[in-house]
């Protein structure tokens, strides 16, 4: 009897200690697959998020800089005020994204980032002053992807955004004032991180 249940015992033990390699050998394969589409996928994100912030950049950077050659700085200023966010708007209902454009220091009160999204800022302008290649920063929830990347300032933005009195115009920044009573968007110099996009999107 005790011979019986001993061998019963040791079987037992080979059984599950088989079982358990095999489960071994599928979790290791479940490692793999899902890293693997998750790298491709990222990828896949990235291209997908850099064409949305590119492709409203070009839209919002097409009629600034229209507006500006044409009538300069404080009808620019009129301008970005009213179209703005109906440009960037439209841009989300092309892309079928939800696309905003958010600051640390931001001029209308809508934009202010999240504590989260600032500190994402404080990432990039890390990367920006070191020089490094700049990465979008990518996060997804069970089906939506949350894409980052930078906005950076070039001389023209200055105009709006850099120093009062020397970069910007005194009467702009009496314009600025009167629009945006609680500005915090000045005193950039160029090439610095003015804020980041902010674009979501279904993973489908
Ligand atoms: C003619 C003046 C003018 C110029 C030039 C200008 N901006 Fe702005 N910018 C504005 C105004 C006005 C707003 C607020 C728009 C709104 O109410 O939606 C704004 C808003 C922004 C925002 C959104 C966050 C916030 O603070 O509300 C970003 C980011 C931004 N500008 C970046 C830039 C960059 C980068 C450049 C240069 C490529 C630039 N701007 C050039 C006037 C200007």
């Amino acid at each position: 009897m005790k011979k019986i249940l001993i061998s019963i015992f040791v079987l037992a033990l080979t059984l599950s200690s088989c079982q358990n390699n095999k489960s071994q050998d599928q979790t290791d394969q479940k490692k793999d697959e899902p890293v693997q589409v998750e790298k491709k996928e990222q990828k896949d994100y990235k291209s997908i998020g850099l064409e949305y912030a590119i492709g409203t950049k070009a839209e919002l950077g097409k009629n600034l800089m229209t507006k500006m050659k044409e009538d300069g700085p404080i009808h620019a200023l009129e301008f970005c005020n009213v179209q703005a966010m109906p440009i960037t708007d439209s841009m989300s209902k092309k892309y079928n994204a939800d696309i905003k454009r958010v600051s640390d220091k931001n001029r209308n009160p809508s934009n202010l980032a999240s504590e989260q999204e600032i500190e994402y800022i404080r990432q990039f302008s890390q990367m920006v002053s070191n020089e490094d290649q700049v990465e979008p920063i990518i996060e997804t929830t069970e089906d939506k992807v949350k894409f980052y990347y930078p906005i950076t300032t070039n001389s023209m933005c200055l105009k709006c955004h850099g120093k009062v009195g020397e970069d910007i115009a005194t009467e702009t920044y009496n314009k600025i004032i009167e629009l945006y009573p609680e500005d915090k968007a000045i005193g950039y110099q160029e090439n610095e991180v003015r804020g980041i996009w902010r674009i979501y999107f279904d993973k489908e």
